[in-house]
């Protein structure tokens, strides 16, 4: 009897003892947590205040290898320009001075990047390298299942080709031009789905990338949802100038896809920055950490898919999910297209990179650093009276084509023309976003773009502070003498993705006029 006694009574004690220790610790975790969280959050660069009150984004990183770069002279840049066929896809790096074309593939790696690339597992299956990625998309996307591949078309085309067939609709807030191509490819439509507000140049919207949720409703109801293989969501929305869309938003877009049993694909190439900028301007989210806030986004898809080359600042790409028929409908299209399920195509160095850089675009003195650098050249080029969407989003700045060449007609691509001007007077590398980035209707005639942009990439910690004032200066420049801008017609027109090699001419010689008009002004500069 006693023996029963003390055994209970010692039950009970050490059961005791067990969960004051049990609590105790997790009081230490979860305060360390919130240390963690407040230390995180002094240490991003949007907190640092200067006592002169002036708005500098700040850099907490520091750069300890470095590439030269050349500035030829303006008359180099025009043979260029001409070598080139009037794009900036067909320019050399050797003639450019910075490179704004993207930050595909172009964001600055970490220290803890390159380390990691050291110790990659190179097998054709079961590498560890992969083992480490798919716990990295399950700890940083909070999704189970996960396919590699090379890039983020090459996902596109997966998911096209498991779900697109002729005569399907996919309703999305905006298109990126290869989603648009490989779901053409497959015979199907998009439709984008804005609200008007989005496609005004200058707005203080927070939330531009918006899906119009009565918009879509009503699209799905006149067209029936047996034709929508998908919704698909760009996280800031790379066409109409990097703009985020709300959680608030994602949420209702979920519920009508509830409604009518239908999937969201989440385009989560920007997600890291659309989460962050949740985080700036969303009333709910403004104390939230970004890994939760991108844990809530990817919540909210069925299917994930990314470019890595942007999300993680590495190369490769992926699609992930939590639902294992998904997975099985996708599987067998992996090693038919990019390589066996263990590394779709993607070196295994790159595996390592994309691993680190996923856990790393949680943290946000990585994430704010390239929207911080947006916002100074937006805001300050504002103030000088350039013509810039706003508000500042992610991945670029987006210089308004139709105000700088509002003397060219769109048959005449003033952003194509804007962007080649640009380059020869600073040396500058931007990338034309408008009528050249649209495709043909399929009777052959243009399609015009809603917006005539020069996007001029701001990739991840790449640039000083003096670059960007550089860029300001140079766009100056150019505004001031802007009627100088002629236009430009094609000489070689690919029939698909024409913006990456079709070849253009100027319509005069307005480059030699506005190079003389540069030499003028800046005597022997460069
Ligand atoms: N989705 C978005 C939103 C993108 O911005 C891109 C690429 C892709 C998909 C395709 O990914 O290049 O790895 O095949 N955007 C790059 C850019 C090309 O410059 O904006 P990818």
């Amino acid at each position: 009897m006693f023996t029963k006694v003390k055994q209970i009574f010692n039950f009970h004690y050490y059961s005791c003892i067990f969960f004051i220790k049990l609590i105790h610790a997790l009081e230490i975790s979860l305060s360390l947590h919130h240390f963690n969280y407040k230390i995180h959050k002094i240490m991003s660069n949007s907190q640092v205040k200067f006592y002169s009150g002036e708005n500098i984004p700040l850099e907490l990183h520091k750069t300890r290898i470095v590439q030269k770069l050349n500035l030829v002279p303006i008359e180099r840049r025009l043979e260029a320009l001409y070598e080139g066929g009037y794009n900036t896809f067909g320019l050399k790096t050797t003639d450019i001075y910075l490179d704004m074309l993207t930050d595909s593939g172009t964001n600055a790696m970490s220290d803890e990047q390159l380390a990691a690339m050291m110790r990659a597992d190179d097998a054709y299956a079961g590498s560890q390298s992969f083992i480490r990625l798919q716990k990295a998309v399950k700890d940083v996307l909070n999704a189970e299942y996960f396919l590699p591949a090379h890039q983020g078309r090459a996902a596109e085309n997966i998911l096209a080709c498991a779900y697109v067939r002729k005569g399907n609709l996919i309703p999305m807030n905006y298109h990126f031009t290869t989603a648009l191509a490989h779901i053409t490819e497959k015979g199907g439509q998009i439709v984008e789905l804005l609200y008007p507000e989005a496609y005004k140049i200058k707005s203080s919207h927070p939330f531009k990338g918006n899906m119009n949720l009565e918009a879509l409703e009503a699209y799905i109801q006149k067209h029936g949802k047996e034709r929508i293989p998908y919704i698909r969501m760009e996280a800031s929305t790379n066409l109409i100038g990097g703009q985020p869309f709300s959680i608030e938003n994602f949420r209702a877009v979920r519920a009508i896809a509830n409604n009518y049993g239908l999937r969201i694909v989440l385009d989560a190439s920007l997600l890291g920055e659309n989460a962050y900028l949740v985080q700036q301007r969303e009333e709910e989210f403004k104390n939230t950490p970004l890994a939760d806030i991108i844990k809530i986004m990817t919540g909210l898809a069925d299917i994930i898919y990314f470019s890595a080359r942007k999300l993680s600042s590495s190369r490769g790409g992926g699609i992930c999910t939590n639902n294992e028929s998904i997975y099985k409908e996708l599987e067998a299209l992996v090693p038919l297209y990019e390589g066996f399920l263990t590394y779709g195509g993607i070196s295994i160095r790159e595996i390592e990179a994309m691993t680190v850089g996923l856990y790393e675009t949680q943290d946000e003195t990585v994430i704010s650093q390239s929207p911080a650098f947006i916002s100074y050249l937006v805001n300050e080029a504002d103030k000088r009276g350039i013509s810039m969407v706003t508000p500042a989003g992610v991945l670029g700045a987006h210089v308004n084509a139709l105000d700088m060449c509002s003397h060219l007609p769109q048959t005449q691509y003033p952003a194509g023309a804007l962007a080649a001007a640009f380059f020869l007077i600073s040396g500058v590398r931007g990338m034309e976003r408008g009528s050249i980035s649209n495709q043909r209707d399929e009777y052959g005639n243009e399609t015009f773009a809603d917006m005539e942009l020069l996007r001029l990439a701001v990739p991840r910690r790449v640039f000083t502070l003096s670059q960007i004032m550089y860029v300001i200066d140079r766009l100056t420049w150019l505004k001031d003498n802007r009627e100088m801008i002629g236009g430009l017609k094609f000489v070689y027109e690919p029939p698909v993705l024409r913006f990456f090699m079709g070849r253009l001419m100027p319509v005069t010689d307005w480059p030699e006029k506005l190079m003389a008009k540069f030499r003028k002004d800046f005597g022997d500069s460069l």
